[in-house]
């Protein structure tokens, strides 16, 4: 039969539903090869529109392995309830690891088919190594507790890769730590310089988001860690199939206790998009402090060329594009999730085609965060801090003030009154456009009769970052310690 096209859309087609080349009921090929899984049911062809419409293979090629992988683990199980025998499912094994290899060597090939999805290009595939052998291996199956499967194997994979990816990202904060840590850095708050710190303090409040990212990475793959195969098209598989046997040996930690709910479950779909999300926004806020340091105004960092670039008509111009693309690239894996959330919403039990939305979305936003953790990483390794800019940065803006205040507070003022007062001194500072270490002990008096001499070194920005030594707090020797732990932990971690 031929497949439909747009012109002929009403005609009536006969023949069981099957796309690719014209051909007969009588061909061998036809019984053989391009028959759509569920042909038996239909007497009229798919409207090509409809076909391209519903087919999931350009974009479900990706999980060709893990199907493959599903595969093999069913053809064991098969042997046990004794639906193929063992030499059958050598020759099946032995097909499919040709097959493996060949779409490890070139994934792309898979899109020249015309099969609905991934389960039925393998399925053909099989078929056309082994014969009608291959139609035995989807006995007791469904597409349904297939594609769950595969998914959730695809899932493991990547999670495995994007662990390595955010470890990669801590280690580059941490030896750009490592390799600036004299840099002293105004601190903000609502962009206003509140109070300094060092670039190395800064560099690991980034590692310590990324180590949340990484436990919360973790903590999904953890709960995503059950094999839904055997749990058929809803309701279980009639085959005595040894789940938990069969979810080991695919490298899953147990098996699913509900079929219903097997099928239908994409939380951890959904859960790794949240854990994008939630590290995308941190490493929106990295890219946005860079943007910011990277600016003519302030000076702090200089890119590297190799993740800037030109402009067309500015000569003088080098853009923080890398940088720009990570912060924008979070809208869209946020939205990513949202969109999963909204294709689940009120879903009926259990499987509804609905679900084969969940894998665009996911591959992308997985993809993007995996691109933009690398891209960071790779910011980081040329950066040149200008130790001499930031210095002068912290210096001004009053951001000392704070001291002199601590400093009242010690000769027994109430805080409350010590800030009001340093207020009205930082006032005046700046009538006289000068810091607050360059005023006279007599400027100062007007203010409060018990400032002395020993106010300055207070006012010293090493003096300020020195009191600050309880834990997590910017003190020379608590960065170091921190900065030591996160080598250490980094390290093991490989
Ligand atoms: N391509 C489908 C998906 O991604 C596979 C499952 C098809 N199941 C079915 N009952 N049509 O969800």
């Amino acid at each position: 039969m031929q497949e439909n096209t747009g012109q002929d859309f009403c005609a009536q087609a006969k023949g069981p539903r099957e796309y690719g080349k014209a051909q007969t009921p009588t061909d061998n090929a036809f019984k053989e090869s391009n028959m759509a899984l569920w042909g038996g049911r239909f007497s009229q062809g798919a409207d090509s529109r409809f076909k391209q419409f519903n087919d999931s293979l350009r974009f479900d090629y990706r999980l060709a392995e893990q199907d493959i992988q599903g595969s093999m683990a069913w053809a064991k199980a098969l042997v046990k309830v004794g639906v193929l025998t063992a030499d059958e499912q050598g020759k099946l094994q032995q097909a499919m690891e040709v097959l493996l290899a060949s779409v490890q060597q070139d994934p792309q090939q898979i899109l020249s088919s015309d099969a609905e999805d991934i389960h039925s290009w393998v399925e053909s595939q099989l078929i056309a190594a082994v014969g009608d052998l291959g139609k035995k291996l989807h006995t007791g199956r469904s597409r349904n507790d297939q594609v769950a499967t595969d998914l959730k194997l695809w899932c493991k994979a990547q999670g495995e890769l994007l662990l390595g990816s955010i470890t990669a990202l801590q280690q580059g904060l941490v030896a750009s730590a490592r390799a600036n840590q004299a840099a002293v850095l105004p601190g903000y708050t609502h962009l206003q310089r509140a109070q300094p710190v060092t670039f190395a303090h800064w560099a690991l409040a980034y590692v310590e988001m990324l180590e949340r990212d990484y436990s919360r990475l973790q903590d999904a793959l953890k709960r995503l860690d059950t094999s839904p195969l055997g749990c058929g098209a809803l309701a279980g598989t009639a085959y005595a199939i040894d789940r938990e046997a069969l979810a080991l040996d695919m490298g899953f930690g147990g098996a699913t206790r509900n079929s219903l709910d097997s099928v239908s479950d994409r939380d951890h779909v959904v859960e790794l998009m949240h854990v994008a999300s939630l590290s995308m926004t941190h490493l929106s806020r990295f890219a946005e402090d860079l943007i910011f340091y990277n600016t003519g105004e302030a000076g702090f960092v200089e890119l590297s060329d190799a993740v800037t670039s030109g402009s067309s008509l500015m000569p003088q111009k080098k853009n923080p594009d890398a940088l720009e693309l990570i912060r924008g690239k979070t809208g869209r894996v946020v939205g990513a999730q949202m969109g999963m959330l909204m294709s689940l919403k009120a879903l009926p039990l259990a499987y509804n085609k609905d679900m084969q939305e969940d894998k665009e979305g996911l591959f992308d936003a997985l993809d993007t965060w995996h691109d933009c953790l690398d891209m960071a990483a790779l910011v980081l390794i040329d950066l040149k801090v200008n130790g001499e800019r930031t210095m002068a940065a912290a210096q001004g803006g009053y951001a000392n003030a704070t001291e002199l205040a601590d400093y009242l507070v010690a000769k027994g003022i109430p805080f409350r009154e010590a800030h009001h007062i340093v207020g009205e001194t930082v006032v005046f500072a700046i009538s006289v456009g000068r810091p607050l270490e360059e005023l006279s002990i007599g400027e100062f008096q007007r203010f409060s009769p018990v400032i002395e001499f020993d106010v300055y070194p207070n006012l010293e920005l090493e003096a300020t970052l020195a009191k600050r030594v309880t834990k997590g707090g910017v003190a020379r020797e608590q960065v170091e310690a921190a900065l030591t732990a996160a080598e250490a932990w980094l390290a093991k971690r490989g």
